[in-house]
């Protein structure tokens, strides 16, 4: 029911790290006066280089962290649960999650004018092969390019994401993808966001989809369709939690999101 107390619950956002908080970013430009509870799990990223079954149970336990802090929605912003958890998530837990592969992947067929998209992603998502999936369900005559980039994530939680270094590795890894005249580049990974000056630097011509503006529209659909938007006049208030190194954490957070982050704490799996 609309303006039930369900309502004014925050909204859950997980990661393995920093990377989500470009989804918050989003969620708080769409949805400005929902409170947001986020997880990092510093003390497991990365977790592109995990197992499925580890991604599987991390994803778990971090969705039972988020409903412990009483959310009514949670917003996987990892692609790398997002391709390996969702299905369990939806099954195990009575409450709406939503992904950040379908839009993305939604993203980029309408972005596309060749009908060549590169996606870069994290060992794991590559080998998930999900946004072939997503795009292929939608239009099965788009050719898809991947490449993994296991550097990018280490790079952009050590603060490094406007150095020299991470030009070159961007611009190694780009060179298949370059190869293969892709038009579209889906940023598959919700860390990559923070690097996407250095990768416009490597290619110009190649048109960069982030996910996390559709990811935060289709947040807002799900809580409009479940009757969950807030209906507080207040701003939002986010709260951050995090597994290991929570200073660490908000000063990068706090270079990313523009202002002091207040609200953190270090929790402890459920
Ligand atoms: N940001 C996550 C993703 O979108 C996780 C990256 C990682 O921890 O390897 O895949």
């Amino acid at each position: 029911m609309p303006g039930s107390s369900k309502c004014n619950k925050p909204i859950g956002v997980f990661d393995s790290g920093l990377g989500g908080l470009t989804v918050v970013k989003q969620i708080i430009k769409y949805l400005p006066h929902e409170d947001i509870v986020y997880f990092g799990d510093t003390a497991r990223v990365p977790y592109g280089t995990k197992s499925r079954a580890s991604i599987v149970r991390f994803s778990c336990e971090n969705t039972k962290i988020l409903l412990k802090h009483k959310v009514k929605a949670v917003v996987v912003a990892c692609n790398s649960s997002s391709a390996y958890a969702l299905h369990v998530l939806h099954k195990k837990f009575d409450v709406p999650v939503i992904d950040v592969i379908e839009p993305g992947a939604g993203g980029a067929v309408a972005a596309t004018e060749n009908k060549r998209i590169g996606v870069i992603a994290t060992s794991a998502t590559v080998a998930s092969q999900a946004y072939i999936r997503a795009i292929h369900a939608i239009d099965p005559q788009i050719k898809v390019y991947q490449q993994a980039c296991p550097l990018f994530v280490p790079i952009i939680e050590h603060g490094w994401s406007s150095k020299g270094v991470t030009q070159t590795v961007a611009a190694e890894y780009l060179k298949s993808l370059n190869k293969a005249k892709v038009d579209t580049l889906i940023l598959g990974c919700t860390h990559y966001p923070l690097i996407k000056n250095v990768l416009r630097k490597v290619n110009r011509n190649v048109k960069l989809i982030d996910s996390a503006q559709m990811v935060a529209k289709a947040v807002k659909d799900v809580l409009m369709q479940k009757d969950l938007i807030s209906v507080s006049k207040r701003k939002g208030r986010p709260t951050f939690l995090v597994s290991d190194h929570p200073q660490d954490f908000k000063r990068i957070a706090r270079g990313f999101l523009g202002e002091e982050i207040k609200n953190i704490k270090e929790v402890n799996y459920v």
